[in-house]
């Protein structure tokens, strides 16, 4: 049996080490899914983590992501779900005191980074002709974040990335679509200071952050079987913030 025809359910998560990735591995797992968790090389993994898999892999470095993903299907012996977590703040400053370098960075990792992802996925899921590509961008793409220039952009290419292979690949069978949390309790949003983060979480209506779990509740829908009529769309995880 070629790898493409394995019956495995298997799932790759991306920047899985941390904050939702590591929960949305949690939650994929509990699910009865067979999870390789990929993250940097140096990454800190949480004690006693639940994935069958653990490997390296650098967004950035779009040969090394293929052979990431490659590995990962050959350890599973078939994936048909790749979540892609990586993603980094940036600095949070006013726009003209921020520089070229880093706002080249942030785009690099967070939509670069995505397209990536999406094309390596592609690859192995488009052959099976089932599957499910899910990103987590952000609220940040949608509305734009004052003094998060960089990140506001890289997140809003990640929507239109979505948009347009959801569309070109919608009879294929494989699904392409993203998360627009607001803020959500992990380690990314210590980036930005005490005040900052209570002015995020002023915005939601509900009144608070949101949690990782809740972020992986969703990306389990979209994962399951049950969301199979949704590609090219973005879903919703503001606590009332997004009003579209
Ligand atoms: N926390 C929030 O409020 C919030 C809101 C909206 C969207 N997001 C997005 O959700 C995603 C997950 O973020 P999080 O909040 O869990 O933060 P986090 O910092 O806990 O997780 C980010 C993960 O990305 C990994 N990563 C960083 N650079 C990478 C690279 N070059 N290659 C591969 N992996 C890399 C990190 O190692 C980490 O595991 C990110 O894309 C983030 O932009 C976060």
């Amino acid at each position: 049996m070629s790898r493409h025809q394995s019956t495995a359910r298997g799932a790759v998560v991306v920047g899985a080490s941390s904050g939702m990735g590591a929960a949305i591995t949690r939650r994929l797992t509990a699910d009865g899914l067979a999870v390789a968790a990929l993250d940097v090389v140096d990454a800190r993994w949480p004690d006693g983590f639940d994935a069958r898999v653990t490997g390296t892999i650098d967004v950035t470095d779009a040969a090394g992501v293929e052979a990431a993903i490659a590995d990962a299907v050959d350890a599973l012996g078939g994936i048909e779900i790749v979540v892609n977590c990586a993603g980094i703040l940036g600095p949070v400053t006013a726009t003209i005191d921020s520089d070229q370098e880093s706002f080249e960075r942030v785009v690099r990792l967070n939509l670069g980074g995505a397209f990536a992802v999406t094309r390596s996925a592609l690859a192995h899921l488009l052959p099976r002709g089932s599957g499910r590509i899910i990103h987590i961008a952000s609220i940040a793409g949608k509305e734009g974040n004052p003094q998060m220039a960089a990140y506001s952009a890289s997140k809003a290419g990640v929507i239109g990335l979505v948009k347009a292979v959801g569309k070109e690949y919608a009879a294929s069978g494989v699904t392409v679509n993203a998360v627009a949390p607001a803020s959500i309790e992990t380690p990314l949003i210590l980036g930005m200071s005490p005040e900052r983060r209570e002015t995020q979480k002023s915005l939601i209506p509900m009144g608070r952050l949101g949690t990782v779990d809740e972020i992986a509740g969703l990306v389990s829908f979209i994962a399951s079987p049950a969301s199979s009529f949704t590609t090219g769309f973005v879903f919703d995880a503001s606590g009332g913030r997004a009003d579209y």
